[in-house]
């Protein structure tokens, strides 16, 4: 029997896959998804038992996003007609693609790049032009600068998941500037890196610089992100493009807490940025390994052709890091998120056994 429309649709979809996300392990360490354990599970507790009880649930949270963004304005330092929010730094990504690029939009982005953004790409048919990292795991700005001129939107993450590279400033600024299409830079650890471009945007008409509360202020769980553009690019996407309650009440309540007390992820960062460095200098020790730069909460290195066998002696160890493979000529790329001090030293110890 002939296929319907509907039955052809689904197996189109089948077929893309979809973001593969880590294994679920019970009672497992987890440094596989860049969420953030230093800031402790009792602060976020508190934070929600005071939201809580600021929040009425039997109604749509009416003015709330608008609280919520006066919030975040305070915080960045941004006027607020020039903010809006998502379910999720994932969500904005995903409208502004599907309003804004199709099969005739050419993308131009990094490879390795964020994995959902690619995903999206396959199942709204955009063509991307993905520029290789080099064997250092650095890019070439030059390259896309040659590149910009043939592409209509521009998504880069800075710093880039899953290489921890961000471009020097003074790079990307020059990359900006010379671009004509959409912007996109997407700084879900911004934070942990070495500057934001969100200051950029009040010159930058076509910029949109996206962030998220997931990484640095531990609230991976709550999906609250936020991207900062100009104010016709907001209006339009706050009022057509967004769902009208995209946010639980829950989540506007608690969002507005953590961004009026800052001081708790700014010191989760300062840990995080110093735990990163003893990470990169341990596993440096080891000729086993190839470890990069990163200027992210996590460390991607090389373990060749053991990967498989680094990865699955962890598990045994209970410890979950992200498998990643092939990356460019590197065979065997693995990636650590950086927890507390305790879960980096028993990562560690964990690798120091293993290789003995
Ligand atoms: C580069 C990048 N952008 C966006 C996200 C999604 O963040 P959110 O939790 O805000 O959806 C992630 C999450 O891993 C990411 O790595």
């Amino acid at each position: 029997m002939k296929e319907n429309w509907v039955e052809q649709k689904v197996k189109k979809f089948s077929l893309i896959g979809g973001y593969k996300k880590p294994e679920l392990y019970q009672d497992i360490l987890k440094l596989d998804s860049n969420e953030n354990y230093v800031i402790p599970k009792q602060f976020q507790s508190e934070l929600f038992s005071i939201a809580r009880k600021n929040s009425d649930v039997r109604e749509y949270p009416l003015g709330g996003v608008e609280n919520l963004i006066q919030a975040i304005s305070k915080f960045v330092k941004i006027p607020s007609t020039m903010i809006g929010v998502g379910n999720g730094s994932d969500q904005i990504l995903d409208l502004i693609l599907s309003n804004f690029a199709s099969k005739e939009t050419k993308v131009l982005t990094s490879n390795p790049t964020f994995g959902f953004f690619e995903e999206r790409c396959k199942l709204y048919s955009i063509p991307v032009t993905a520029i290789p990292f080099s064997k250092t795991m650095v890019l070439d700005v030059e390259e896309f600068l040659k590149q910009s001129k043939n592409a209509d939107i521009l998504y880069l993450d800075s710093p880039n998941n899953p290489t921890g590279f961000q471009f020097s400033k003074i790079d990307l600024q020059k990359l900006v500037k010379s671009f004509n299409g959409l912007v996109m830079i997407d700084e879900a650890y911004g934070e942990f890196g070495d500057y934001s471009l969100s200051s950029m945007v009040k010159d930058q008409k076509n910029l949109v610089v996206i962030q998220t509360l997931s990484k640095s202020f531990g609230l991976a769980g709550l999906r609250l992100g936020y991207f900062i553009a100009n104010k016709e690019f907001t209006a339009a996407f706050n009022q057509v493009l967004q769902y009208p309650y995209p946010l639980s009440t829950i989540t506007i309540e608690s969002g507005i807490l953590a961004l009026e007390k800052p001081s708790q992820m700014k010191d989760a960062v300062n840990t995080i940025k110093q735990e990163r460095k003893r990470i990169i200098e341990n596993l440096r020790k080891y000729d086993s390994f190839e470890v990069f730069d990163s200027k992210a909460n996590f460390v991607l290195f090389d373990a060749y052709g053991s990967y498989q066998r680094v990865y699955s002696a962890l598990i045994e160890q209970g410890i979950s890091i992200r498998k990643l493979g092939k990356i460019g000529n590197h065979e065997g790329c693995l990636r650590v998120t950086i927890g507390t001090k305790e879960m980096n030293s028993k990562f560690l110890l964990a690798i120091r056994d293993l290789l003995r």
